[in-house]
């Protein structure tokens, strides 16, 4: 393989996009194609600045950093294009980056992954390609699904064509996604152990020696690089439900989970980080590669290990249903006709994503018990919300973008759309104060900045009496300053003041 000069990436998604962006701003030598077979969503990384501050606000992934880097080099060596095949044909490295959600019919459904979109563009380089090339897995699939990818590849290439396939996983969290790219913990690369496999892994780790420091970029085999990527995401979901559980244990004793978690996170081999409780994690990847990996295990035949994973999300699960189950009994046990303020839609803060975000699943349970609800998040579209609040979970979930995943908005979930629009029992604010006016309780849901510095004064003049506040983050919101106001507050992970009555 020659040095690496023109790459495409196929699926310009929240990890193909801002991906091959900085690749592009940290290798002006190298040309960069995303390609998408959506093409609105094409069409919107392609979206002019806006006239007024120069800002790209048009794009269709929203992270923090990313608009000023596209701006850079779009139009220099990054392109956004839905000629695919051209794409293909003039890349000498090609990034598979396509969804792979978990099915939702057909065997394994709940659990295996939908490897459909990665068949699809394995099959097109295929078919497509004139020249050899190294194909790079960067979405999250099951452990030997490059090997499947080879069995295309060799079955329908042209004849003298070669390609080399590389697993090399995504590390980054959205919201810190341009950070986490140009400063990785890792980059892991898997190959197969073969002079011509190890020269492709070196093609790619030259490519991201241009910004990472080479100590940084670990080649393993192929199969452990892909079991890494679910592994870690393993990991990190386990942690988070190992520290609800806890939380669970504080509110009912008066412990505190922040104090717990710094006490336990000073050990140096348990480390700080990753040990905030919460209402329950979100987000497109942690329920989705637990949910693989409980598949494979299973189909492996190893059951403990299935069920020992199943755990961690049936924590987060009890997690979510735990903290509305409180909201609900704090307020007297009945939400009816009473006016919640929901403060975030987004699974975290500084992204707009809303993929299994724990705010959809508490506003269901909210509406379920006929609240009234405002919702305020200052990134997520509108519709986007209308959609998540109507969509039954068991039907195929409308990606943020309509077309794109190949689900497309059918006219039932219209429907639905427009009469919980014409129940006004859903009002979408434009402003947190707005939210909360006349609310009887506010639940942060998401930690956004400003809903921390908040004119919390101006909320509790304006809302219903007692006016009460439930924190879904622990140790976001200054718990003792919102009741010095008068606010009834609870926190995940935080015991009621009575327990220390004895002192
Ligand atoms: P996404 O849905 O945002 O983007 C995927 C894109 O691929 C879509 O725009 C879709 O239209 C396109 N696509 C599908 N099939 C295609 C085809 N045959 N040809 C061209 N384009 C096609 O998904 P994402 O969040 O970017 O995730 C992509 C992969 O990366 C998944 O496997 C995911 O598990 C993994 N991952 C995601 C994150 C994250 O934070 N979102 C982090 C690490 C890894
Ligand atoms: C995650 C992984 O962190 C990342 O490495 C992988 O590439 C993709 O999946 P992401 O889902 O984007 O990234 O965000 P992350 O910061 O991991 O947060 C996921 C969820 O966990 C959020 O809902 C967040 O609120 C929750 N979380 C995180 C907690 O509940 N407690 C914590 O201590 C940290």
């Amino acid at each position: 393989h020659p040095p690496v000069r023109s790459i495409c990436c196929i699926g310009a998604g929240y990890v193909g996009g801002p991906t091959c962006t900085l690749l592009a701003a940290r290798c002006p030598h190298i040309q960069v194609t995303i390609v998408d077979v959506n093409p609105s969503r094409i069409a919107a990384w392609n979206s002019p600045p806006d006239p007024l501050t120069g800002e790209l606000t048009g794009l269709p992934v929203f992270e923090p950093g990313l608009g000023e880097v596209v701006k850079a080099c779009r139009g220099r060596n990054l392109w956004f294009s839905t000629e695919i095949d051209e794409a293909i044909r003039a890349a000498d490295l090609i990034f598979v980056s396509v969804n792979t959600p978990t099915k939702k019919s057909g065997i394994g459904a709940g659990y295996a992954a939908d490897l459909h979109y990665v068949e699809s563009s394995t099959r097109r380089i295929a078919s497509v390609a004139t020249s050899s090339k190294i194909i790079v897995e960067k979405s999250t699939v099951p452990c030997r699904t490059a090997s499947s990818m080879r069995t295309i590849l060799e079955a329908n290439s042209r004849p003298g064509i070669h390609f080399d396939i590389l697993s090399n996983p995504e590390f980054l969290a959205e919201g810190t996604a341009m950070r986490d790219l140009q400063n990785p913990d890792r980059v892991l690369i898997g190959c197969l152990d073969t002079p011509s496999g190890r020269e492709a892994a070196d093609r790619l780790g030259e490519v991201y020696e241009n910004w990472v420091a080479p100590e940084r970029i670990y080649t393993t085999g192929l199969w452990s690089s892909e079991l890494s990527k679910l592994a870690a995401n393993a990991l990190l979901a386990q942690r988070i439900s190992s520290i609800n559980s806890l939380a669970a244990i504080c509110e009912s004793t008066g412990a505190n989970i922040g104090e717990v978690a710094h006490a336990c996170g000073l050990d140096k081999r348990i480390g700080p980080n990753f040990l905030r409780a919460t209402c329950g994690f979100g987000g497109s990847c942690f329920s989705k590669d637990l949910l693989n990996l409980v598949y494979l295990s299973e189909s492996l035949g190893l059951h403990p290990v299935a069920e020992y994973w199943r755990g961690v999300l049936a924590m987060n699960d009890w997690s979510k249903a735990r903290f509305a189950q409180k909201v609900v009994s704090t307020m007297f046990n009945t939400i009816t006709s009473k006016r919640v303020a929901v403060l975030g839609f987004a699974f975290k803060k500084d992204t707009g994503d809303t993929r299994e975000s724990p705010a959809i699943t508490l506003c269901r349970t909210f509406l379920e018990d006929n609240a009234l609800l405002s919702i305020y998040d200052p990134k997520v579209p509108h519709e986007q919300i209308w959609r998540d609040l109507v969509n039954d979970p068991s039907r195929p979930s409308p990606s943020p973008y309509p077309g794109s995943g190949g689900v497309l908005l059918d006219s039932s979930l219209d429907a639905s759309i427009a009469s919980l629009k014409s129940s006004s029992r859903v009002t979408l604010a434009s402003s947190a104060l707005e939210a909360c006016r006349d609310a009887e309780a506010v639940v942060i849901t998401t930690p956004w900045d400003q809903f921390r510095t908040l004119d919390w004064q101006a909320v509790f003049s304006q809302m219903q009496k007692p006016a009460f506040v439930f924190d879904g983050h622990s140790g976001f919101l200054d718990v003792a300053r919102l009741e010095k106001i008068g606010f009834k507050v609870q926190a995940v992970g935080r015991g009621p003041e009575k327990m220390d009555a004895w002192l």
